[in-house]
């Protein structure tokens, strides 16, 4: 039981907590009796949030953004004196399409949200951390973060990009106590991975159907994963379960060893 663990009272940063497996991994903290706080760039789901889980703390910030990011974390000194677990979570698909077809500003906006954005959120995080209860930080990569993806480049190479910072940090961090590990989900069921899909199709010219099932069936079992599977991942690798794991890259895809 996750309650039994050393997650309850811990302080928690989640970026991208208003929607998908974000918004998943808060519930889970919730849950657990952890003090949450989420960003994120929609305030409609911020708003629906407030409804769903009240206790937890949220604001408006694009973590590609130094100047959000830096106003997050004063709301985080104010609202949960101070950080045990950060939770980098943001991440955007980015464009799909042979490489000669994307343009530069894709391929930039892709790298700022979710290689820059974990950079800027570390930074602000360690001199907090330090003075944490078992801090760790967790990034999330992908599949695509330790395996080729065909049609979708500024993603994989941002992702590879998550995978180094993340075992860079863990042995930067490691004589701070500051664990850092890695989260790779394979193709997670809900609507983003469906307009993955739908992009991927229209750039194949392939029936949607076509590329779903290639989607399902790349893993050994034979089904996406959830995201209720990474959120459960995510409260392993923060809690005492995982006090001697660091610079890992926890695979949760169903065991994928190609992406379509
Ligand atoms: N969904 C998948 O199949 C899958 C697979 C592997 C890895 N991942 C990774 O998991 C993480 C979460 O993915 P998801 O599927 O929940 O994403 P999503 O596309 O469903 O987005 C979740 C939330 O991110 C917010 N967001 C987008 N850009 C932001 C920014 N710049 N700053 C702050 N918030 C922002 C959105 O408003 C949304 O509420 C990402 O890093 C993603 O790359 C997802």
């Amino acid at each position: 039981m996750w309650n039994q663990t050393s997650l309850a009272g811990k302080r928690i940063l989640v970026t991208a907590g208003g929607d998908g497996i974000g918004l998943e991994i808060a519930r889970a903290f919730v849950a657990a009796g952890s003090k949450v706080l989420v960003c994120d760039i929609q305030p409609e789901s911020l708003e629906r949030l407030a409804k769903s889980l009240p206790d937890v703390h949220s604001c408006i910030a694009d973590v590609s953004s130094e100047e959000d990011v830096a106003a997050m974390f004063k709301l985080v000194d104010h609202k949960l004196g101070g950080l045990d677990v950060l939770v980098n979570n943001a991440g955007i698909a980015g464009p799909t399409g042979g490489v000669e077809t994307l343009s530069l500003a894709d391929w930039e906006r892709t790298l700022a949200v979710n290689l820059t954005g974990q950079f800027l959120c570390v930074r602000q995080a360690v001199p907090r951390l330090r003075k944490g209860r078992d801090p760790s930080i967790i990034n999330l990569a992908s599949a695509a973060g330790h395996l080729g993806m065909p049609g979708r480049a500024p993603y994989s190479a941002s992702k590879w990009g998550v995978v180094g910072l993340t075992k860079t940090l863990a042995i930067e961090l490691g004589r701070d106590g500051i664990r850092v590990n890695a989260i790779l989900p394979g193709a997670v069921d809900g609507p983003r991975i469906q307009a993955v899909i739908a992009a991927k199709a229209k750039a194949l010219g392939k029936p949607v159907e076509e590329v779903t099932r290639a989607y399902t069936t790349q893993a050994a079992l034979g089904r996406m994963v959830t995201t209720r599977d990474i959120a459960n991942m995510v409260l392993f690798a923060a809690s005492d379960l995982a006090g001697n794991v660091t610079g890992q890259e926890l695979v949760v895809d169903g065991h994928t060893q190609a992406l379509s």
